[in-house]
C-alpha cells in the first residue's frame, strides 16, 4: 500500500510532457505539445500533450490520460505499479506501509516460488534443445507440429525429461529445498515418501503473468498416456481463474491492435502467434472467469471468441458471453470450419488470409447467438420459448440501454417476434440481472450476512424503471439508496439519491471519529464522519445540488459548537455518574468479607467496568447527538428529512441489524463512507458526460473543429477522473482488512 500522501506527490510531481517524452518525441504546437501516438501505428501526429492540465490525448485512437493513466496504459501496469513506476522515475521515495509478519512471511514465500519456477523453466527449456531425449522427443514433436524456433523461444517452451528424479536432483544440487517444488506442483512425494518429478516425458508450457513471472506450467503428453495435459496446481501464485496463457507474450499486441482473440489451448496461442497474430490468448480449457475478463479489459474492450469449429465449439462458445456482455465488452464471435481448430487454421493459411477470413467471418455475439437458436430451433413451442428466453437473457446483460435497443429490435425481425414483446421480457430479465448483480455484491461485500429479502413488489418496481428504456438509469449506487428521494426530487435533482445516501451517513454518525490524518505541520489528527466527507468534496469542488442538503450541511457544521458545550456537559455528568457508582461500589466491596488481594481485585473490574460504561455513555451521546438535534431544528423540511434519515428502515441496516447483529452499519463505515462520496461523485461526472455528449454532437454537426476538440478534451478528462476514482476506491476498500 502506498499512504494517500505520497500518492498525491506522486501525482504532483509526475509531468504529462517528461512522461511522455520518455516514449515519443513531442513537438511544441501552441500551448500544447504534439507528437505520433504512441498507441497506434500513424504517420501524422494526433497525439497532444497538454501540460498545464498534466494531460494527454489521442485525437484519433482517443487513448490518453494522466501521467499514471499514460503508463499503465503503455506498460500494461495496474494502477498501484503505475504509481511505483513514476515513484521510481522521479525519485520519490515509497514508503510502503509496513507489512504485518503474516504479510512479510506470505510475500518471501511468493518470491521464492517464483525464483524455483523461473529455475525450473530454464532448466526444461536448457533440456528441450541440449539434451538428447529432449531434442529427440520433445523438439521433433514440436517441429512436426510446426512451432518454429522464434515461437518456442518467445513462449519458453521446454521438455521434462522422462525420468523419475531429474528435477528433483538438479534442484538439490542447485542448493533448493524441495518443499517450494512441492508446493508449486513441480515434485510430488509417493505414499512411501520418496519425491519424484511430477512432469516427466511432455513439452512444457509455462504459464506468464502480465509481467513475464512464469506462474504455472502446462505440460502435454507426447506417449498417448491418459493425461493429455497435465498442469501445475493452484497455488500462492498461480489462481486459475485470474490468469490467462499468452498475456505477456499479446499484451503489447492487443493494445496495438485493440482487440484481442479468444482460443481454447496452448497450441492455438502459439500457431495464431505464430501467423502473426500476436494478439491472442487462452483461456486453457476452461469457462471464461469474471477475473479473466477483467485482466483483458485492462488492455481493450474488444474481445473475439474463436472456437472450434465443431458442435462443441459452438455450445462452448455460447456459455460465458453473459459475463462478457455485462463487463462492457464488445464481444464478437468466429466460427471456423467445422474441421479447424485455430492453431490448424492458422498453420494451413497465409496470415492475410487469416485476417481475410476473419474479417468476413466475424459476427456480434448475440445476432450470432440468435442465428444459432434459430437454426436449432424446431417447432416445440416449449423449445422455442427457451431459445427466445436465452437469447433475451444475453441482451438483459449488456449494461447500455442504446445497445439493448439495437439488439431488441434486430432480433425481434431474426426471431419472428413482434419488438414489442422482446423489449418487456428484456425489461423483466434486467431488473432479474440487476437483482442478481445486487445479491453478488452484497455477498461479496458482506460475506457473512444472509441472503438480504427484497419484497417481490420492489423487484418489479425496479425491474420496471431498469427496463423503461428513456430514463433508466444504471448508477450503483441506485440499488442501495434509500427511498424517498425518488420521485419528483429526483427528476428535478438528478443526484438527489446519490446525496441522500451521503447525508444520511452525516446525520446518522457526522461526529463520529473517523480517521486519522496528519495535517501541514505533520501533526496527526482525528477527524470525524462530517469533517471527512466535507474535505473530500471540497478537494473536488463538489457541493451538494440539492438545496435541503446543502442546507443540513451547513446546520451540522454550524452545531460543532454547540455540540462541544453538550458534550463536555455530558462528560461531566459521566465522570460524576462514575464517581457515584465507584463510591457505591467500593462501599460495598469494603462491606464483604475479602481478603485484602480480593479486594484489590474486585476494586480493579469495578473500576473497568464503570470505564466501559462511561465510554459507552459518551459514544452514544456523540452518535446520536446530531440526530436528535436536527429532529428539534427549527426548519421543517430538515427535521422532516432527518426523521426520514434516522429510520430503522434502510435496507442495509434492517437486513444486517437483525440478521447479522455483528455487521452493524457503524462499524462499516470505513467503507461506507468513502463509498457513498464516490459514488456521488461518479454520478456526477456521469451528469456532466452527457451534457458533453450532447455538445460535442452539436458542435460536429456545427462543423466547429475547435470546439470539438475541446469537448474531446474535457471528455477523456472526464473518463480518466471516472476510473481514477474507481481505482481510488478500490485502494480504499483494500486497504480495510
Ligand atoms: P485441446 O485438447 O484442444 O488441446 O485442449 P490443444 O492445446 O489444442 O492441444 P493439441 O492441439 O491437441 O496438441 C485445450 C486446452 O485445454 C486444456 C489445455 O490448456 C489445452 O491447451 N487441457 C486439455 C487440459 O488442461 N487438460 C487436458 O487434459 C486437456
Ligand atoms: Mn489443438
Amino acid at each position: 500500500m502506498i499512504d494517500k500522501a505520497t500518492v498525491q506527490k506522486i501525482k504532483d510531481t509526475a509531468d504529462i510532457v517528461d512522461v511522455v517524452g520518455d516514449y515519443v518525441h513531442l513537438v511544441r504546437r501552441g500551448g500544447n505539445y504534439m507528437g505520433l501516438c504512441p498507441f497506434h501505428n500513424e504517420r501524422t501526429p494526433s497525439f497532444s500533450v497538454n501540460r498545464r492540465k498534466n494531460f494527454c490525448y489521442c485525437f484519433s485512437c482517443k487513448k490518453g490520460g494522466s501521467p499514471v493513466n499514460f503508463i499503465m496504459e503503455k506498460e500494461g501496469l495496474s494502477y498501484h505499479e503505475a504509481l511505483l513506476h513514476l515513484a521510481k522515475r522521479y525519485g520519490i521515495k515509497v514508503e510502503e506501509r509496513e507489512l504485518t509478519d503474516e504479510e512479510r512471511r506470505r510475500q518471501s514465500e511468493r518470491e521464492s516460488m517464483l525464483v524455483a519456477n523461473e529455475w525450473a523453466m530454464r532448466l526444461m527449456e536448457h533440456d528441450l534443445s541440449e539434451t538428447d531425449e529432449g531434442r529427440d522427443v520433445g523438439l521433433s514433436y514440436l517441429r512436426q507440429r510446426g512451432v518454429t524456433d522464434e515461437a518456442a523461444a518467445a513462449f519458453h517452451l521446454g521438455y521434462a525429461l522422462d525420468r523419475s528424479s531429474h528435477l528433483t536432483e538438479s534442484a538439490l544440487k542447485a542448493g533448493y529445498q524441495l518443499d517450494v517444488f512441492k508446493r508449486l506442483g513441480l515434485v510430488g512425494t509417493s505414499q512411501q515418501g520418496r519425491d519424484y518429478d511430477r512432469f516427466r516425458g511432455r513439452v512444457i508450457f509455462p504459464i506468464l503473468n502480465t509481467s513475464g513471472k512464469v506462474i504455472a506450467f502446462g505440460g502435454r503428453d507426447l506417449k498417448g498416456g491418459l493425461a493429455k495435459y497435465i498442469n501445475s496446481p493452484e497455488s500462492e501464485l498461480y489462481k486459475k481463474s485470474n490468469e490467462l496463457y499468452g498475456i505477456f507474450q499479446a499484451r503489447a499486441a492487443i493494445v496495438r491492435e485493440d482487440k484481442c482473440f479468444l482460443v481454447e489451448g496452448y497450441m492455438d496461442v502459439i500457431g495464431m502467434w505464430q501467423s502473426g497474430m500476436k494478439n491472442v490468448v487462452a483461456s486453457s480449457g476452461t469457462a471464461l472467469t469474471d477475473g479473466q475478463i477483467a485482466l483483458i479489459h485492462r488492455f481493450t474492450d474488444n474481445i473475439t471468441l474463436i472456437y472450434d469449429g465443431d458442435a462443441a465449439g459452438v455450445k462452448a462458445s455460447l456459455r460465458g458471453i453473459d459475463m462478457l456482455l455485462s463487463h462492457k465488452m464488445n464481444v464478437k464471435m468466429l466460427r471456423l470450419p467445422p474441421e479447424d481448430d485455430p492453431d490448424s487454421f492458422a498453420r494451413s493459411h497465409t496470415p492475410e488470409e487469416f485476417r481475410a477470413y476473419v474479417a468476413e467471418n466475424e459476427t456480434d455475439i448475440i445476432r450470432y447467438k440468435a442465428q444459432v437458436m434459430l437454426a436449432e430451433m424446431s417447432n416445440d413451442p416449449q423449445q422455442r420459448i427457451a431459445a427466445i428466453r436465452s437469447v433475451v437473457e444475453s441482451i438483459a446483460h449488456i449494461p447500455d440501454v442504446v445497445s439493448r435497443d439495437v439488439y431488441i429490435r434486430e432480433c425481434a425481425s431474426l426471431l419472428g417476434i413482434s419488438e414489442e414483446a422482446i423489449a418487456k421480457a428484456v425489461a423483466k430479465a434486467v431488473g432479474e440481472v440487476m437483482e442478481k448483480r445486487r445479491r453478488e455484491r452484497m455477498r461479496r461485500e458482506f460475506p457473512d450476512a444472509a441472503e438480504p429479502r427484497v419484497p417481490p413488489s420492489a423487484q418489479s418496481a425496479y425491474a420496471e424503471r431498469e427496463g423503461g428504456a428513456a430514463q433508466a438509469h444504471t448508477g450503483t449506487g441506485a440499488a442501495q439508496a434509500p427511498a424517498g428521494a425518488g420521485g419528483l426530487r429526483a427528476q428535478v435533482f438528478p443526484l438527489a439519491r446519490a446525496e441522500q445516501a451521503l447525508m444520511r451517513y452525516c446525520v446518522r454518525y457526522g461526529y463520529m471519529p473517523f480517521c486519522s490524518q496528519v495535517d501541514e505541520e505533520g501533526k496527526e489528527r482525528e477527524i470525524d464522519v462530517l469533517e471527512f466527507v466535507r474535505e473530500e468534496l471540497e478537494v473536488d469542488g463538489v457541493e451538494y445540488t440539492v438545496p435541503l442538503y446543502a442546507r443540513m450541511a451547513a446546520v451540522l457544521e454550524g452545531m460543532r459548537g454547540d455540540f462541544a458545550t453538550a458534550f463536555a456537559r455530558e462528560r461531566a455528568a459521566a465522570d460524576a455518574e462514575a464517581a457515584r457508582m465507584r463510591a457505591e461500589g467500593i462501599r460495598e466491596i469494603a462491606a464483604r468479607d475479602l481478603s485484602v488481594d480480593d479486594i484489590r481485585r474486585e476494586e480493579e473490574r469495578l473500576g473497568a467496568a464503570i470505564a466501559e460504561r462511561r465510554d459507552g455513555r459518551l459514544a452514544d451521546f456523540r452518535k446520536d447527538w446530531p440526530g436528535r438535534e436536527l429532529l428539534s431544528h427549527e426548519d421543517d423540511e430538515v427535521r422532516r428529512e432527518a426523521a426520514e434519515l434516522l429510520r430503522e428502515r434502510h435496507q442495509l441496516s434492517h437486513i444486517y441489524s437483525r440478521e447479522a447483529p455483528a455487521e452493524r452499519e457503524e462499524d462499516r463505515l470505513d467503507i461506507l463512507v468513502p463509498r457513498a462520496v464516490i459514488e456521488l461523485k461518479g454520478e456526477m461526472l456521469d451528469i456532466r458526460l452527457k451534457e458533453l455528449m450532447k455538445q460535442l454532437s452539436e458542435a460536429v454537426a456545427k462543423g466547429d473543429a475547435e470546439e470539438e476538440h475541446r469537448i474531446d478534451l474535457e471528455i477523456s478528462d472526464i473518463l480518466s477522473m471516472r476510473k481514477e476514482i474507481a481505482l481510488d476506491m478500490g485502494e480504499r476498500t483494500l486497504s480495510h482488512p
